[in-house]
């Protein structure tokens, strides 16, 4: 049993459909707890970050995910800055203006770009572990489709005909996406412990 870090209900659901796929039990994140400010300058310091202090705050295992969005173009921005990339408390909407204006004018060939998840597991005691997942793809003209959450509008996964992560149902986004990878790791990880 795992307790989650995020607050983020959308990452929540998509990381409990997959869990549940290898009988992972996790319970969401106790209201008591308070966020912890990301301050690590790589996606693995801050996963590591959020889960030990909810094993603290908790007594519980934990999970927490760190994600970011890097485009080639732009030398890896946003990166590790996705959440707050148009400034702190910027919309899902203001950060994806920001990058279809960075890339304004750069043509298909050049909008390459990867989601990356690390997912820290850490236990009381001490111990923890990450695994990674990646997911290649490129970054649209412009938004498409509604569904997901954050950049999904604005990026194309190289394995799809073309379509955003915001147009996939979230049975497909489930069977590709960075998330769903590091998750699937950590259900193998999990398994030969
Ligand atoms: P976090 O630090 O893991 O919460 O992720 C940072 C930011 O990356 C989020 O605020 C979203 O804007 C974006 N992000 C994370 N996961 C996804 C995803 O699956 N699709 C689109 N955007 C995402």
């Amino acid at each position: 049993m795992f307790v989650l870090a995020t607050a983020n209900a959308h990452k929540a659901d998509e990381m409990k459909a997959v869990l549940e796929e290898f009988d992972i039990v996790v319970l969401e994140r106790p209201a008591s707890v308070p966020d912890v400010e990301e301050t690590e300058d790589t996606l693995e310091g801050n996963a590591l970050l959020k889960a030990r202090a909810l094993v603290d705050a908790t007594g519980h295992p934990a999970l927490a995910d760190d994600t970011g969005l890097f485009v080639e173009h732009l030398g890896g921005r946003p990166g590790v800055y996705s959440a707050r990339y148009a400034g702190e408390g910027a919309s899902y909407d203001d950060n994806v203006r920001k990058v279809l204006g960075e890339l304004d004018g750069v043509p298909a060939s050049q909008r390459r770009a990867s989601f990356r998840t690390v997912i820290c597991a850490a236990y009381p005691g001490g111990d923890s572990f990450s695994v990674e997942g990646v997911l290649e793809g490129s970054i649209a003209l412009k938004p498409q489709g509604e569904k997901g959450f954050g950049y999904d509008p604005i990026f194309v996964p190289d394995l799809d005909r073309g379509r955003t992560l915001a147009e996939m149902t979230s049975e497909e986004k489930n069977a590709v996406s960075h998330r769903a990878r590091a998750l699937r790791a950590l259900a193998v990880q999990l398994a030969s412990r």
